[in-house]
């Protein structure tokens, strides 16, 4: 069975179009069936986005499991000097985002994660802004943010959402005794944790 996070076919499309608010500003966008919510703006990424700092106005900016794109979407609309980047394994989900970006005007670059990095190995990030795939199960979850969380520019900071029921506290710890980078909870709200996470041990 294919699943939304799966590299696989997602299954028959499905096209919807739905609207959303991303940071203030109501958006409609198209979304599909085999992609992570797609009925609705999803409620950990909608508290991600209400408490996430405004990202820097320069750099290279991170969705990190960009789904059909409200964390790109949200990232391009705040810093349209900065270069956004949108990777997912889930093939529907990049031409969502891209799709979307357009529509939206913003210049957003999607890639499955192996192909950004196998073109850049040396990518340097000054902002990961993700709703990370907890139910990949944590051996796929900790490897996707060992290989992207040490990626962050020294001043650069990654904002993570995390339902508390699948393991925010205990993916804190392990971000830093297993990746030794500083984490503070910034916020907490309606069952998620919003965490920081620094580019060192600080
Ligand atoms: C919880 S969803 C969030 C989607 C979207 N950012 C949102 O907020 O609606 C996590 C996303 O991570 C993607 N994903 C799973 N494994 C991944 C990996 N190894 N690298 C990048 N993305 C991955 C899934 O396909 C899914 O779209």
């Amino acid at each position: 069975m294919s699943h939304y996070f799966s590299p696989d076919s997602p299954g028959a499309s499905s096209p919807r179009e739905i609207e959303v608010v991303l940071r203030g500003r109501p958006v409609r966008v198209a979304t599909d069936r085999g992609v992570f919510s797609g009925e609705r703006l999803d409620p950990g990424t909608a508290v991600l986005l209400s408490h996430v700092p405004d990202p820097p106005a320069a750099g290279t900016l991170l969705d990190l499991g960009c789904g059909w794109g409200p964390i790109a979407l949200a990232l391009a609309a705040a810093s349209p000097q900065a270069r956004v980047l949108a990777v997912d394994v889930n093939p529907r989900a990049l031409e969502l985002t891209a799709r979307n970006a357009t529509r939206l005007r913003h210049a957003v670059e999607v890639a499955q994660p192996d192909v950004l990095l196998a073109a850049e190995p040396e990518l340097a990030l000054d902002a990961i802004w993700s709703n990370p795939p907890i139910r990949v199960g944590k051996d796929a979850l900790h490897a996707m943010l060992r290989t992207w969380l040490p990626r962050l520019a020294p001043d650069g900071v990654a904002h993570l959402v995390v339902s508390k029921n699948l393991g925010a506290d205990s993916l804190q710890r392990w971000i830093e005794n297993e990746l030794g980078q500083a984490t503070s909870r910034i916020a907490s709200s309606k069952g998620f944790r919003v965490l920081a996470v620094a580019a060192s041990a600080r």
